[in-house]
């Protein structure tokens, strides 16, 4: 069966949505925060307040505006400094990701969660340095969208505990690919049902898309502005796989990478250094997520 048709969106996403039971319901400061963030005249100090209503959230935000990527000479010590420093769209992607971290309730304790988790913020990570690399108008929404484009897979472990750790088991041993066993198990894959999530979280279309099509990247075309978030999420997936934090067997990914990085213009010598500077970003700056 082409992938296309596994993969189509028109798919009834209620019936998915039924068949797995209810999607988790949006984390109550995302809305207010991509609201705010969405004008970029908005408040500061509406923003500034809405972060600190969440402890947590405050300190993730001073701390990453002190962190050496921003190379303060000084301590950054108040929220509003803070979101000067970082950007709207940064604060965006952080309160964001903090967010969708509460559904990894057991990540501590859960290797499967863990792996998750990992691969997730390495593939936004790589999003973002790809974009920036080149030079892409959306880096920010390519963070975003590399944080959720796998979320589909966690919804489903929690729903199916056992039957997602078996299938987790067949992708280590095999090279099938995991919406194509997914499909084969549930009737659904994980594309759909994190699509479907973020469709009930209201998000914007932009993000329902390039997560629709992470799978799909290969017949995505090009528009005339830019390129598909969507080959962008595949190509920092796939090095995210490569390093290590994937379930999928890293040298497997080998003609997949090539395909993608040719994609996105990025030659071998570019890709192998993107490699290095996602992993060094991910170590040094990982932890911020957790
Ligand atoms: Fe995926
Ligand atoms: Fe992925």
């Amino acid at each position: 069966m082409p992938t296309s048709q596994i993969l189509s969106p028109t798919k009834d996403i209620g019936a998915i949505i039924s068949a797995i039971g209810e999607l988790p319901a949006s984390p109550a400061i995302v809305a207010g925060v991509m609201n705010l963030t969405s004008d970029l005249n908005s408040d500061i100090d509406a923003l500034g307040k809405l972060i600190m209503s969440d402890q947590v959230l405050t300190a993730k935000v001073l701390k990453l505006s002190n962190s050496t990527f921003y190379g303060r000479h000084r301590q950054v010590s108040k929220i509003r400094e803070a979101i000067v420093i970082l950007g709207f769209h940064t604060i965006r992607s952080l309160v964001l990701a903090s967010s969708v971290r509460y559904l990894y309730k057991k990540m501590d304790t859960d290797k499967i969660e863990s792996c998750l988790w990992a691969h997730s913020v390495s593939t936004a990570m790589g999003c973002r340095l790809v974009a920036n690399s080149i030079k892409h108008p959306m880096v920010e929404e390519a963070f975003i969208s590399g944080i959720l484009h796998d979320i589909g897979k966690l919804i489903l472990f929690h729903k199916f505990p056992q039957e997602y750790s078996g299938l987790i088991n067949t992708i280590r041993e095999t090279k099938i690919d995991f919406h194509l066993l997914e499909n084969q198990t549930f009737g659904f894959n994980h594309v759909q049902v994190g699509s479907g999530l973020l469709m009930k979280w209201n998000f914007p279309e932009l993000f329902i898309d390039s997560i629709q099509n992470h799978h799909l990247w290969q017949e995505r075309n090009q528009d005339d502005r830019h390129l598909p978030l969507s080959w962008i999420i595949k190509y920092a997936s796939i090095i995210s796989s490569r390093l290590g934090l994937d379930f999928r067997e890293p040298n497997l990914c080998e003609n997949e990478l090539k395909e993608a990085a040719e994609k996105i213009g990025i030659s071998e010598e570019r890709s192998a250094k993107l490699s290095e500077q996602i992993l060094t970003s991910y170590n040094q700056e990982g932890n911020l997520y957790k």
